[in-house]
């Protein structure tokens, strides 16, 4: 029987060497499949703007709807670790703005920890939180809410200086009381190297096998995101194929009236055929 994930099983887990699995879910029914797999932590991602809304980035993403969809995801899980992001705006104004948003998820969603990008920009912000008792996973290296300043999606931490600043990131999000940080889209032997230098986990997205773990986003590694998919990123199934193959089966028996057939309709009738010849003909 699985035990119900928390901070001290994952730390545990850490100093023991063994991975630490993470996929983002957005929903009840995927969050329940997820968490059933045993996927020790599930992130409601703010790339639910992207996945499930169709944005461009994560920015137009609200407290709101983070609420509506973290709540979903918070219902499904028995023993995965939810981690709610904080979406962009709701924690760069003012710590204590951040701190208001970070104990809204928690309370509203059943989340177990909190999720903000940025690296010695937000200290305050994470000690702050963690100081309610809230725990929190950094994100560093590429961070998707900063996309308008990297000007793309692009590696982070590439040449001396940057990969200098990432580290520095990471010592300063764990001395702020991060218990997790993502690295993401940053050189492998930097993220074993920064893997190697914290006691905080680590969980890699493009970042390589150094990490203490990994986390996709679910669409992404079901082959459901169509035609570009990151190089990070491994299909370890086609289910979008597999869709769009059953809607086309679906339109095509409907159109072709073989569907619903005798075995999927409820043929019993309390009505008699001729009770039924006279409700014709009576309107
Ligand atoms: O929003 C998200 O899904 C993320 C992961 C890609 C790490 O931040």
């Amino acid at each position: 029987m699985p035990k119900k994930n928390t901070v001290a099983t994952l730390m545990a887990m850490k100093e023991r060497g063994e991975k630490i699995t993470q996929l983002t879910s957005y929903d009840f029914s995927t969050a329940r499949l997820v968490d059933a797999a045993g996927i020790n932590t599930i992130l409601v991602g703010d790339s639910l703007g992207m996945t499930m809304q169709g944005y461009e980035d994560t920015l137009p993403v609200t407290m709101d709807e983070m609420v509506v969809y973290g709540r979903s995801v918070g219902r499904a899980c028995k023993n995965a670790f939810v981690i709610l992001d904080m979406p962009f705006m709701s924690y760069q104004v003012s710590v204590e703005q951040a701190v208001t948003n970070a104990g809204r998820l928690m309370k509203e969603c059943q989340a177990n920890a909190v999720k903000l990008e940025g690296g010695a920009t937000v200290v305050k912000q994470i000690k702050a939180i963690t100081a309610c008792g809230i725990p929190v996973c950094a994100h560093i290296g590429m961070t998707p809410q900063s996309v308008n300043a990297f000007g793309g999606f692009k590696v982070q931490g590439k040449g001396e200086d940057n990969a200098r600043r990432v580290l520095e990131d990471a010592l300063a999000v764990q001395e702020a009381g991060a218990f997790m940080v993502v690295l993401e889209c940053v050189p492998p032997k930097l993220a074993a190297l920064i893997t190697k230098k914290v006691k905080m986990i680590t969980i890699g997205i493009g970042a390589g096998a150094g990490c203490d773990g990994q986390v996709l986003v679910y669409q992404d590694m079901l082959g459901m995101s169509g035609d570009f998919v990151p190089k990070f990123v491994k299909p370890f199934a086609h289910i979008g194929d597999a869709m769009s193959e059953a809607f086309r089966a679906y339109d095509a028996e409907v159109k072709a009236g073989t569907f619903p057939d005798a075995a999927h309709s409820y043929v019993k009738s309390d009505c008699s055929d001729e009770f039924l010849a006279k409700l014709d003909a009576e309107y």
